[in-house]
C-alpha cells in the first residue's frame, strides 16, 4: 500500500503518525510506504532530536518517503550520497526513511509517480541563511531540465503526481489568495500543462482541501493505492 500525508514539521506535526492518529500502521509493513508531501523536517540540526525522532521512525513497521518542501536543511541534504530506488534519485536516510529527489518518476507497487518537491517560503523574511533557510528551496534549471527529460521518458503519462506547492495557476481557484511568485510553482504549472495523470497530491497550504484532481493534504493519511 502507498499513503500520502501533508507535512510534519518534525517536531512540531509529526503526531498524525503516531498509532492514536493512524491506527492501522500496525497491519503494514515494510512494503508499505507513506510518502510525506515536504515540509518533513527531519534534517534540520544533527542534534538529539534528530537522532529521537530518526529513532521513532527507524521503529516504524513501514517505510517513510518524503519529497523535500521548503523548511528542510538543504545543506544537509545536498551531502548526502544519491543512490537509486524503484527507478529515481534518492538520498537513503535509513533503511526505511528515503528522500524522493526533484524530478524523479518512481514506479511503486506498479504505479507510476512524478515527484517533485520545492517551494519559495513567505516567511523567509524572519530566517537567517544557512540556519533556518536555504535558496535550495527553489526549483533551479538543472533539477527542471532533469525532471523535463524524465517526463518525456514516461511520455508526459503518470498516474500520480507528489509536489510540495501547486502548479501557480491553482493557487487562486483553490485557496483564494493572489498568484504568487515561486518558480516551483511556475514550473509545475507547465507540468500540469504537459501531463496526463490521475491524480495530483500536495502539501505547503497546511489545509486538506479536495479539487479534483488534486487534493491539498495537511492532517489527513490518504491511501493511494
Ligand atoms: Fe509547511
Amino acid at each position: 500500500m502507498v499513503f500520502v500525508t501533508g507535512d510534519t514539521h518534525i517536531p512540531i506535526d509529526i503526531k498524525k503518525l503516531n498509532t492514536t492518529n493512524f491506527p492501522f500502521q500496525k497491519e503494514l509493513s515494510r512494503s508499505d510506504i507513506l510518502i510525506v508531501l515536504g515540509d518533513f523536517g527531519l534534517l534540520w540540526k544533527e542534534d538529539k532530536e534528530y537522532l529521537y525522532w530518526k529513532k521513532w521512525l527507524e521503529e516504524k513497521r513501514f517505510t517513510v518517503a518524503w519529497l523535500d518542501g521548503n523548511h528542510e536543511n538543504f545543506d544537509w541534504i545536498d551531502r548526502l550520497p544519491v543512490s537509486e530506488w524503484n527507478g529515481g534519485k534518492v538520498h537513503r536516510i535509513s533503511d526505511n526513511i528515503i528522500h524522493l529527489m526533484r524530478g524523479q518518476v518512481f514506479r511503486i507497487q506498479d504505479k507510476t509517480f512524478f515527484v517533485c518537491g520545492g517551494a519559495t517560503s513567505t516567511d523567509k523574511e524572519h530566517r537567517t541563511t544557512g540556519l533556518s533557510w536555504w535558496p535550495q528551496e527553489d526549483i533551479n534549471f538543472r533539477e527542471i531540465d532533469e525532471a523535463l527529460d524524465n517526463l518525456e521518458t514516461a511520455d508526459y503519462t503518470v498516474d500520480y503526481v507528489l509536489t510540495h506547492t501547486c502548479p501557480n495557476s491553482l493557487v487562486g481557484p483553490m485557496f483564494h489568495i493572489p498568484t504568487i511568485t515561486d518558480p516551483t510553482a511556475m514550473f509545475l504549472k507547465e507540468v500540469y500543462r504537459r501531463t496526463k495523470f490521475g491524480r495530483w497530491f500536495f502539501g505547503h497550504w497546511h489545509e486538506d482541501r479536495e479539487s479534483p484532481p488534486f487534493s491539498c493534504v495537511y492532517n489527513k493519511i490518504i491511501q493511494v493505492i
